[in-house]
């Protein structure tokens, strides 16, 4: 039997899943008629590693990159550096990570962590797609991990980042549907393909994946 104490703990965490789910279903409905950016003071949501969603944890993420030391990445839309930071880690001193975002407020959360960690082959970007502050033929392997669905134009934006990479290198574009702009995977390969992309490798299931593009 639940007393006084034990029930108003039960409605506040009730009260708390509610107040979520709806602040999800509301930016989800929203961001259908509006591209609206993760704002960088809910970057401690992107952070968590959600128990339930394997597929979006930046260890897993990472063991599907094939990463050599030395190579070139680019984190497009790296938010709070949850992928930068492990990135730079694992391509070592002889490789880069170029961690861009649109908001400086995430690039400042970022800039904190190599501070932090006195980390000193990363390199800051602030651009949104499309603005043309790509280098061409520059790029091993870039990463868009739950940004496609916030970019308003995602196929000048997939041709951008097609540009950018290397013969060969390859985009990875991980989703997830606890992210209010989670794209299936079927518009993320139709998308990708249109840009000319050839698709070479799945991981995950329908509601959390990676995909993974080569230029060919
Ligand atoms: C949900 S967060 C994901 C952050 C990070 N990739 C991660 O998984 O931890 C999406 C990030 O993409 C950035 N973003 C969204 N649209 C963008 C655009 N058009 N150009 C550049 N950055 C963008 C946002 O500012 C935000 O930091």
């Amino acid at each position: 039997m639940l007393w006084g104490n034990d029930l108003s703990f039960l409605y506040v965490i009730i009260s708390l899943v509610v107040f979520f789910v709806l602040i999800a279903v509301g930016w989800r409905l929203f961001s259908i008629r509006a591209s609206i950016p993760c704002p960088a003071w809910l970057s401690w949501l992107v952070e968590l590693d959600n128990p339930f969603f394997r597929n979006n944890r930046a260890d897993v993420i990472i063991e599907h990159l094939a990463l050599q030391p030395g190579m070139n990445i680019l984190d497009f839309g790296c938010g709070p550096g949850r992928l930068t930071i492990p990135l730079a880690k694992r391509v070592g001193q002889g490789g880069e990570v170029t961690a861009l975002d649109a908001q400086s407020g995430m690039l400042q959360k970022v800039r904190a962590k190599i501070e932090a960690e006195s980390i000193g082959n990363i390199k800051l970007l602030q651009a949104y797609s499309g603005e043309g502050k790509l280098e061409r033929n520059a790029y091993d392997r870039v990463l868009l991990v739950t940004v496609l669905g916030e970019i308003p134009d995602k196929i000048s934006a997939l041709e951008e980042i097609f540009a950018s990479l290397k013969q060969n290198g390859m985009l990875s574009v991980t989703e997830v549907i606890a992210d209010p702009h989670f794209m299936r995977c079927r518009s993320v390969r139709q998308l990708a393909i249109s840009a000319g992309f050839v698709e070479k490798g799945f991981y995950g299931n329908k509601v959390s994946f990676t995909m993974n593009f080569e230029k060919p």
